[in-house]
């Protein structure tokens, strides 16, 4: 498959836009101050926090807490590491249904309730073992992204 290049200008903070690459979807999600800021809060309930442990090979710059190259930016498959099933957006902190009240923000699985934060790292004593994965991307100026 070739490499996809997106203009992630156009995505305002908060706010995430799905891509296709390889036949995958892609996720984008320009993170807010705040969500950056909730990692801190949710490092200690997730798995894997620097994503030093995954069966599947992962970039080097997504070795870190907001995984990826630039903690404004997310950039992961939007594919459940359990069974494969697409997580739903729960992006906005808060109190929500099926979620802890404590919820900083993030996905949630419906097929069998796994949950992952902002960072797409999975939260503990959930079935899908594994962080969200990483893509291979770069950037190639402030607004331009290419994945592959
Ligand atoms: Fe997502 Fe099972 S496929 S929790």
């Amino acid at each position: 498959g070739a490499p996809v290049e997106v203009d992630v200008s156009g995505i305002k903070p908060g706010e995430k836009i799905t891509v296709e690459w390889r036949g995958k979807p892609v996720w984008i999600v320009r993170r807010t101050p705040e969500m950056i800021a909730s990692l801190k809060k949710t490092d200690p309930q997730v798995v894997d926090p620097n994503s030093e442990r995954t069966a599947y090979p992962i970039p080097d710059y997504a070795k870190n807490e907001h995984r990826s190259i630039k903690p404004e930016y997310l950039v992961v498959l939007g594919i459940c590491t359990h069974l494969g099933c697409s997580p739903s957006d729960k992006l906005q902190a808060g109190p929500q249904p099926s979620l802890p009240d404590d919820w900083q923000g993030g996905f949630l699985c419906p097929c069998h309730g796994s949950t992952f934060d902002i960072a797409g790292r999975v939260f503990k004593n959930k079935p899908a073992p594994d962080n969200l994965e990483v893509p291979p991307h770069m950037f190639l100026s402030d607004t331009k992204l290419i994945i592959g």
